[in-house]
């Protein structure tokens, strides 16, 4: 069994990051309602085929991909198993292993996220259908009463428990603390998200060490440090690659092999050009990619509409996509490529 140290490394080896096709059903409901198509289990299989058999992308530019319970034991319409279509593009299987958020008691609309539970099996078997990472997500929400300290201790808390066992069953952890920016109100300022990023970090990395978590074996997924998405004062593209790169030396061990970024809502370019300038930041101790879902498949999926002729233009959407971010990961994108495109 590769080390966790090595299969976090090869996660994010340079211009390669992760592709997040690990919508849980509601999510994936609202993203098919958006082109007329209803959840059906043999919809999302054909979804996720046109992207794992974009053969380009996923060789190229993806270095893993985190998949739903589903997805890991489903099947290619033709019969092949996913999992062999991603081990033939070299391209790690991952697994979402929470359950999702539910309300945290009190009036302050945050949230925990369930799934601790019969974890320690659960990982046991996924470790022996092949997954070599998982992800848990934490939300912290920001409002005029949140986060609370409690709320941030809490789901630092789950994180830690979720990531030793993790590496207990030979599964790299990503650990993934959400400041979301496109909530409600979503009007915060970057100073907030700053702050609140940073508090979250601290948190987590503090949990992290008391749980004996090796830092060596686990990848951080992170939001930017950005303005809420209805926030009057946006932020240039500089200003969130300099502030999200300071708050990550702030509260960021150098053991980390790696951070790869959610893109939490961002528009599709302003992922990619936000991680671009982050990696042009020189002396990094860490590697820095993406771990996008939408950004990654927003155009994707708005080509495809369920439509079988449709799968090659998708397929190319992605592949674009994924490349863009692979030059991001390198810090050698250039707009001019996106609009040339
Ligand atoms: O948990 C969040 C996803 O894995 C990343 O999704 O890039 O659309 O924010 P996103």
């Amino acid at each position: 069994m590769a080390s966790l140290n090595a299969i976090a490394k090869k996660l994010v080896e340079p211009g390669k990051g992760i592709l997040a096709a690990d919508e849980s059903e509601p999510t994936i409901a609202k993203r098919f309602a958006k082109i007329g198509l209803p959840s059906t289990e043999e919809l999302r299989r054909d979804y996720r085929e046109m992207l794992f058999r974009a053969r380009e992308a996923m060789t190229s530019y993806i270095s893993g991909v985190i998949l739903t319970e589903e997805t890991l034991l489903q099947h290619a319409a033709d019969g092949t198993a996913f999992r062999a279509m991603l081990a033939d593009c070299d391209a790690i299987p991952g697994i979402k292993v929470d359950k999702g958020t539910f309300p945290m008691p009190g009036d302050t609309g945050e949230k925990l996220t369930q799934g601790l539970d019969g974890l320690r099996e659960r990982l046991a078997r996924y470790a022996s259908l092949g997954a070599g990472f998982a992800k848990w997500r934490g939300v912290i929400t920001i409002s005029a009463t949140a986060p609370t300290r409690n709320n941030i201790r809490a789901n630092a808390h789950a994180l830690a428990r979720y990531a030793i066992l993790c590496q207990e069953a030979g599964i790299v952890p990503i650990v993934e603390p959400e400041v979301i920016g496109d909530g409600e109100p979503g009007d915060h300022s970057i100073d907030r998200c700053e702050e609140v990023t940073g508090e979250t970090l601290e948190a987590v990395f503090q949990e992290l060490r008391l749980a004996g978590v090796d830092l060596s074996g686990m990848l951080l997924k992170p939001n930017m440090v950005l303005p809420g998405t209805r926030a009057q004062q946006r932020a240039e593209v500089d200003e969130v690659a300099r502030r999200t790169v300071d708050t990550m030396l702030r509260y960021v061990p150098a053991a980390v092999p790696g951070i790869a970024f959610l893109s939490g809502g961002q528009s599709d370019e302003e992922a990619t050009a936000h991680l671009s300038a982050m990696n042009k930041i020189e002396g990094l101790p860490w590697r820095l990619t993406f771990s996008y879902g939408r950004a990654l498949q927003n155009a994707a999926l708005m080509l495809w509409k369920g439509r079988p002729e449709n799968v090659k233009l998708a397929q190319a959407a992605f592949a674009h996509r994924a490349h863009m971010n692979a030059l991001a990961a390198l810090g050698q994108w250039q707009p001019e490529l996106d609009k040339a495109a």
